[in-house]
């Protein structure tokens, strides 16, 4: 089974082949923020994958537009809840780190 490591928190997880990565989170208390549902239309769900990209099917037009939305884009970004897990992965959740960085309010 494919083990996906969250960041900053660094969850590690075990999932079946062909789990969706945003379900893969949610189901294991790592909150990524999903505002449509998953649907692909929206860019809250974004995420950096850092080890594991190339296991990953190619973006869809849908999810280069909306990826071109989301705060710090990087080579690596992509839509949670498009990525359907296959191999080992290492996964940043941009928004996850700037909630820490609120904590401070
Ligand atoms: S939850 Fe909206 S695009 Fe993924």
């Amino acid at each position: 089974m494919p083990k996906v490591k969250f960041l900053p928190s660094g969850t590690e997880i075990e999932v079946d082949e062909g789990y969706n990565l945003l379900d893969a989170a949610l189901d294991n208390d790592v909150q990524i923020d999903h505002n449509c549902g998953g649907n692909c239309a929206c860019s809250t769900c974004h995420v950096i994958i850092e080890e594991g990209i190339d296991s990953l099917e190619e973006k869809s037009e849908d999810e280069i537009d909306m990826l071109d939305e989301a705060e710090g884009l990087t080579k690596n970004s992509r839509l949670a809840c498009q990525c359907e897990i296959t191999k080992d992965m290492v996964v940043k959740v941009p928004s996850q780190e700037s909630d820490f960085q609120d904590d401070t309010f």
